[in-house]
């Protein structure tokens, strides 16, 4: 009779047998920085997660550096919002001086640029906002659209910016059509060809981003993102999203969230072949923080969640679903967590 229980008698034959292994090699860590100085603001529904301005985040990144942790990936808070995303795209914007500084005091870290323009547009959308005449395309509230086109100029300006401040990596997040050519043609065009890509490819238009566009400042002012990211109820147009953006040169395709997609992750992996990526994000960190309440903002323990044990659950299940590389708030937690 087989008897599935045999290989489940003890920690070390489980562990002989197990499947899915985790490692800190393949996290990477969610930062974001404001100007300033001395600046370490916490975010409300986040916790444990700070708006940091670029001196706290050396210190921030050198203990994400300390335990292991090999990548973070940096998301910028602008002083001043307008309308051309001019902050995006700054030589001495917020990002660039961040990585500068990443780079020259943590050389070994990794350091992904997330490239878009909502943190860094006075509407908070992901491109050039134009209002439309009556006819066609009036896809925003109040017959606003985004121009696709011209908002791809802009995110190649970002990342050939990001590259020259010594990004290792840049990362796309705008979803908007042929951007990731756009960027491997500017990247190309200054020399960068060797700079790997790694595309949002599959991101979908999520409530669970709530509680980032806080801590990023970059909620839409009117409107939502429908007429960019994917509709939660489509797997195919999720493959064509990301076919494309390894047709167009991305190196690593992203599936993003996390926890309600990995069907989308699973397909992603069997099809393509690819490196790929999950976000595991704001909305999936909050809502087991909120549950768990590890101390932080108040002293009382909640405790209807095991805060370590459903992270690394998770973790493992994002890892057996096909993903190779996880974006979590919890990469420098985790780190600790799988060195005890
Ligand atoms: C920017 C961007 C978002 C996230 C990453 N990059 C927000 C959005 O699309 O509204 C979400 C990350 C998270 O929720 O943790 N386009």
């Amino acid at each position: 009779m087989t008897r599935l229980r045999r290989l489940r008698q003890s920690a070390a034959l489980r562990a002989l047998v197990r499947e899915t292994e985790l490692s800190v090699h393949h996290l990477v860590q969610p930062l974001f920085v404001r100007e300033g100085v001395r600046v370490r603001q916490p975010i409300r529904s986040m916790p444990g997660q700070f708006q940091l301005s670029v001196d706290e985040l050396l210190k921030e990144a050198e203990q994400i550096v300390a335990v292991g942790v090999p990548a973070v990936i940096l998301f910028g808070i602008p002083d001043r919002k307008d309308a051309k995303a001019s902050g995006a795209y700054a030589a001495n914007g917020v990002v660039p001086k961040a990585i500068r500084a990443l780079k020259q005091q943590l050389p070994g870290l990794l350091v992904v640029a997330d490239v878009c323009l909502c943190e860094y547009m006075s509407h908070g959308h992901c491109g050039i906002v134009r209002k439309t005449p009556k006819v066609g395309g009036a896809n925003l509230a109040g017959g606003y659209r985004v121009d696709n086109d011209a908002t791809l100029k802009l995110l190649a300006k970002a990342a050939v910016v990001y590259a020259d401040a010594g990004a290792d990596i840049v990362a796309p997040s705008d979803m908007m059509d042929g951007r990731v050519a756009a960027i491997r043609a500017a990247l190309d065009a200054r020399g960068f060809v060797e700079k790997p890509i790694m595309s949002y490819a599959a991101k979908f238009a999520s409530a669970f981003y709530g509680p980032f566009r806080e801590a990023a400042e970059s909620a839409p002012q009117f409107g939502n993102r429908k007429t960019y990211q994917i509709d939660c109820a489509n797997v195919e147009e999720a493959l064509r999203e990301v076919a494309l953006d390894i047709e167009e040169g991305a190196d690593i395709v992203m599936v993003k969230p996390a926890l309600a997609y990995l069907d989308v992750v699973h397909r992603v992996k069997e099809q393509f072949h690819h490196p790929v990526a999950v976000y595991n994000v704001s909305g999936e960190y909050a809502m087991v923080k909120a549950a768990a309440r590890s101390g932080w903002p108040r002293t009382d323990v909640r405790g209807w969640l095991d805060e370590k044990a459903v992270v690394l659950e998770m973790m493992t299940a994002f890892r057996r679903a096909g993903a190779d590389i996880i974006v979590t708030y919890w990469a420098r937690d985790m780190a600790r967590w799988l060195e005890g």
